[in-house]
């Protein structure tokens, strides 16, 4: 097989992205362009992601996210030879307007078109700095709207969930608790500072999902927020200062603690020697630290790709595209559906 150029685009979310990769007739996958363009900003003031002005914001920024990566890979769009896009999960609107462009690419170049799942692709960022995983691997999915504990067998064949969020995702509970307390949204990166600061064990929040009886492998965030909440608005009821930075570093420590033990009592159930940790969460300083101490502790390979491929892009889309070519997976018909609600063990439409 000579080499192959695959574009992904990914637009689920309040993130435009277009990746470029090469598959090597080898296998081997190398980046050769990851542009994205966020509407984060638009959503400041809402605490949290619109539908409709992230469509909108989409449509704005598709073709100039476009020609940013063909120039980053000094290439050219009669270069490409196969396009993955994201068709599921997301915002409906959001998902349409990735699938439409990608099916007009796809069409007026004459090339494969791949649909293809998003939390997929979230494994699949990986690859592009560790290379290919092994033939089992658990993979920790983190962001503002999933939070999943999943098998991968096989990036172009098998994923199975074991476990997932049973109402908030961990970002989600981030990004609440921001606005509790008075910090920005997203909510991630302002607590993780904070509580670089604070004493992790100045509060003891609850563990959602830790008794005997509870669902071992899925996870719960919404009593955590709810009990952040509480002990806030007691503190100000007494007119009380509110210590924000003791409070930013135990509710770290709370989803750190139960994100990071469930996964590896997963990984050492399942005799899975790899764990992946991706998605926007994964870039959590504490996540990452408590991960890294507990997998070493079980003998198990932590892998975490660097904070630019585990937020929203569209490298990982392509990254997963250029596993489905490699695989001789077929591609996806021109009337490709979009799913809102495709299930992870979907990877390809
Ligand atoms: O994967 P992502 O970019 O978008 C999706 O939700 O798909 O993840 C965004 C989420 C937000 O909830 C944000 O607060 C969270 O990732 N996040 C973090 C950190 N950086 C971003 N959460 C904890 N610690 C961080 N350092
Ligand atoms: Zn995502």
């Amino acid at each position: 097989m000579t080499d192959k150029i695959i574009l992904g685009i990914e637009s689920s979310c309040d993130e435009t992205g277009v990746g470029i990769v090469r598959l090597g007739g080898d296998g081997a996958i190398e980046l050769l362009a990851d542009e994205v363009a966020s509407s984060v900003e638009q959503h400041v003031r809402f605490g949290g992601v619109v539908p409709e002005v992230a469509s909108r914001a989409h449509l704005e920024a598709m073709i100039p996210t476009m020609d940013r990566a063909l120039d980053a890979a000094r290439l050219s769009l009669s270069n490409v030879d196969a396009i993955a896009v994201t068709c599921g999960p997301g915002l409906a609107g959001a998902l349409l307007v990735g699938v439409s462009a990608a099916k007009a690419y796809a069409a007026a170049l004459d090339v494969p078109l791949y649909g293809v799942n998003h939390l997929a692709g979230h494994v699949a960022a990986d690859t592009l700095q560790h290379g290919p995983l092994p033939s089992e691997t658990l993979a920790l999915l983190v962001s503002g709207g999933h939070t999943q504990l999943l098998r991968v067998d096989d990036l172009a064949g098998k994923i199975t969930e074991i476990g997932s969020t049973i109402d908030d995702a961990a970002g989600e509970a981030y990004d609440k608790v921001a606005r509790i307390i008075g910090l920005p949204y997203p909510g991630g990166p302002p607590i993780d500072k904070a509580a670089q600061q604070g004493d992790p064990k100045a509060i003891a929040f609850p563990r959602g999902l830790t008794g005997p009886r509870d669902a071992k492998f899925d996870f719960s965030f919404s009593g955590l927020k709810t009990a952040v909440a509480r002990w806030v608005e007691a503190r100000e009821r007494d007119g009380e200062p509110v210590p924000v930075e003791d409070v930013c570093a135990s509710f770290q420590e709370a989803v750190a603690d139960v994100l990071t033990a469930k996964a590896v009592r997963a990984a050492t159930e399942l005799g899975i020697g790899t764990m992946v940790i991706s998605g926007g969460v994964a870039a959590n300083s504490r996540i990452k630290a408590l991960a890294a101490d507990r997998c070493a502790e079980a003998g198990i390979e932590l892998r975490v790709p660097r904070p630019r491929l585990c937020t929203d892009n569209g490298a990982m889309i392509a990254a997963l595209g250029a596993h489905l070519v490699a695989a001789g997976v077929r591609p996806s018909s021109l009337d490709l559906p979009t799913d809102p609600g495709l299930p992870v063990d979907t990877i390809y439409v």
